[in-house]
């Protein structure tokens, strides 16, 4: 499906909107954290104002510098990363760009990190009336920080309680982010809703190695890294397909989506919206592509409301 030819997402005849968690949003295509900066960096490159929400990178109490380099590399069908979540705190965020973002007719979501249940509380506290900020995704699955984030994401208990820690102490949209390496998602999609989220995403990276066979170090300084991309999109899939089943809020599917055709997927799979990623540093308007490509989906199949499509799955 060739995005880039399909019909404006303006037709009349179709409604490309979508709702997600109470927000508001033009299309069911959101930028996925940390590929997309802090949304100024891709001003000049395409238009945010016809994106569903920009979803910033990571944000701490504190700044911080993330990992020594090398940080990213490519591997045959996806791209390793250990960043390790550099970020300006979030007073240097609100600051720096918030007065830009406020500008933008789009959706903010802040994804926000911390490695103790205070520090979430206290990123979410700081944010709660700050003027722009429309929700906050609760990053619990990063694999490329040695404490907290990761864990978080895979125990239970613990998601419980970052996950009702923040919801009590904001008004915004929640979004708890799922980590994809669980043995049950639907128990972790399950304990997100009933602590009181808005909506769930997934997936985040999935924890991988590789290795230079010249040195027989890791290619990344940090050893391990997370999986993005093309590789984990059928992965991504099935776990979209599995938390969807289990919860009635709305779902994010996140996950090696490129075109039209694979955010097609993960809306049939039950997702109400999708966010792009890795694609992001290939093709700076991918997001905006993929919008168009699924309203010319829309209209080839006769669907006239995103929703009509979402969850569609045939057995
Ligand atoms: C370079 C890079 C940085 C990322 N930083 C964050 C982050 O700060 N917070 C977060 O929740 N996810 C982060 N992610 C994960 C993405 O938001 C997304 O879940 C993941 O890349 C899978 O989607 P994709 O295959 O479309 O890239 C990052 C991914 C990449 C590639």
């Amino acid at each position: 499906m060739n995005s880039g030819t399909q019909p404006s997402c303006a037709d009349e005849d179709i409604d490309v909107s979508v709702q997600v968690g109470g927000i508001q949003m033009r299309t069911p295509v959101m930028t996925a954290s940390g590929t997309f900066g802090y949304g100024p960096e891709y001003a000049s490159l395409t238009d945010l104002e016809r994106l569903g929400a920009i979803v910033v990178k990571g944000i701490a109490v504190h700044p911080t510098r993330g990992n020594p380099t090398a940080r990213t590399c490519e591997t045959s069908c996806g791209l390793l990363n250990a960043i390790g979540l550099p970020n300006p705190g979030v007073n240097g965020f609100v600051e720096t760009y918030m007065p830009f973002l406020r500008q933008v007719d789009v959706p903010v979501i802040v994804n926000i990190w911390g490695k103790t249940v205070a520090e979430y509380e206290e990123v979410a506290h700081r944010l709660d009336d700050v003027q722009g900020v429309r929700g906050l995704e609760i990053n619990v699955s990063c694999p490329n920080i040695k404490e907290g984030s990761a864990l978080f994401g895979t125990d239970l208990d613990m998601f419980k309680r970052v996950t009702n820690a923040v919801r009590k102490t904001t008004n915004l949209t929640v979004i708890p982010k799922l980590a994809p390496n669980v043995s049950d998602i639907a128990a972790f999609a399950k304990a997100a809703e009933d602590s009181g989220a808005d909506a769930i995403s997934l997936i985040n990276s999935i924890p991988a190695l590789a290795i230079d066979v010249e040195t027989r170090r890791p290619r990344l300084a940090n050893g391990t890294g997370g999986l993005t991309g093309p590789a984990i999109k059928p992965i991504a899939l099935k776990l979209v397909w599995e938390a969807a089943s289990a919860v009635r809020i709305p779902v994010v599917g996140i996950g090696g989506i490129f075109t039209a055709e694979d955010a097609v997927e993960f809306l049939i799979a039950g997702a109400s919206a999708v966010a792009v990623g890795t694609a992001n540093f290939v093709n700076p308007r991918a997001a905006e592509e993929i919008a168009d490509g699924i309203a010319g989906y829309m209209i080839r199949h006769g669907v006239k409301r995103v929703s009509d499509l979402v969850g569609s799955l045939k057995q």
